[in-house]
């Protein structure tokens, strides 16, 4: 069995530099001191749950490299890369491509006319894929990858811009159980969920805003920001162990636990992440 490995990046050069989502105000900077204190506390306590981090070198003018979730999908050794909605961000996608081929993943690209915003959008559920489209990703690309990766799509719309990537309102946690927040989606996307996921642990507004969704789960272990507690009690009763750890000078970008994390070896909750052990 591999050890749990995840992809992060320092926030040396994090900061409140645009506003590309309904979270973020230059007015409202984060206080780096506090933004470093957080990451790395958030990096020790993954490290504890037993995952092994390895990191990407910030880079000045980039600020948003550290939600490394949004570099790439991985499956198996390939790794999809992003093609960032706004120019903003675009400039982050020569560094995942030159990390990721470091590490000997095969990287591949979505035509350029598509945008798709890695395991932000784009999630395994047991052998499913579920791609949050409309705000960020493109429904089209989601449909490629699943022929690339020969797998079963399910798209979701999402509606309400403060929920703007699927991972910050649907976090699988094993296959046919998740966590999710319903307002985020529309009729057909709740139905999709509901058909597709055994169980479903609902999250209430309050929670959904400290962005109890946005979880890492390594083993049993799922970890979130700080103020979640609803959650961390259906967790604890579904046989799980949430931790927390203040996660707040992200929130300013939009982003918490989950965004700062790339699963390298493969998502908890992902099926094909147990082939390579059952041969
Ligand atoms: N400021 C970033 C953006 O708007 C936050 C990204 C959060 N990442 C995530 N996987 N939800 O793109």
């Amino acid at each position: 069995m591999t050890e749990p490995h995840i992809l992060m990046c320092p926030p040396d050069y994090y900061g409140i530099e645009y506003e590309i989502n309904p979270w973020m105000n230059r007015q409202r900077q984060s206080d780096h001191a506090l933004a470093v204190r957080q990451w790395s506390a958030l990096r020790t306590l993954l490290e504890a749950s037993g995952a092994h981090i390895s990191t990407l070198e910030p880079v000045k003018g980039l600020p948003d490299l550290v939600f490394t979730a949004n570099a790439a999908l991985i499956h198996q050794r390939r790794a999809i890369l992003a093609h960032f909605r706004h120019p903003q961000r675009q400039g982050e996608e020569p560094f995942d491509e030159a990390w990721l081929t470091a590490q000997g993943f095969e990287v591949e690209r979505v035509p350029s006319d598509v945008y798709f915003e890695g395991a932000g959008d784009a999630l395994f559920c047991g052998d499913t894929l579920f791609a949050g489209y409309r705000i960020r990703s493109d429904a089209r690309g989601h449909q490629q990858i699943g022929e690339r990766l020969a797998c079963r799509v399910i798209p979701l719309e999402l509606v309400d811009p403060y929920y703007y990537h699927l991972d910050t309102c649907f976090c699988p946690l094993a296959p046919g159980r998740a966590i999710y927040y319903p307002p985020a989606f529309d009729d057909y996307g709740l139905r999709a969920l509901r058909e597709s996921v055994e169980e479903l642990i609902p999250v209430c507004d309050d929670e959904a805003r400290r962005f109890a969704c946005n979880a890492v789960v390594v083993g049993r272990t799922v970890v979130t920001n700080a103020g979640c507690p609803e959650l961390h009690a259906q967790l604890r009763a579904g046989g799980f162990e949430p931790r927390e750890t203040p996660l707040d000078e992200f929130v300013k970008a939009g982003g918490s636990a989950k965004c700062l994390t790339l699963r390298l070896d493969g998502e908890e909750a992902a099926s094909w992440r147990d082939c390579d052990r059952c041969h």
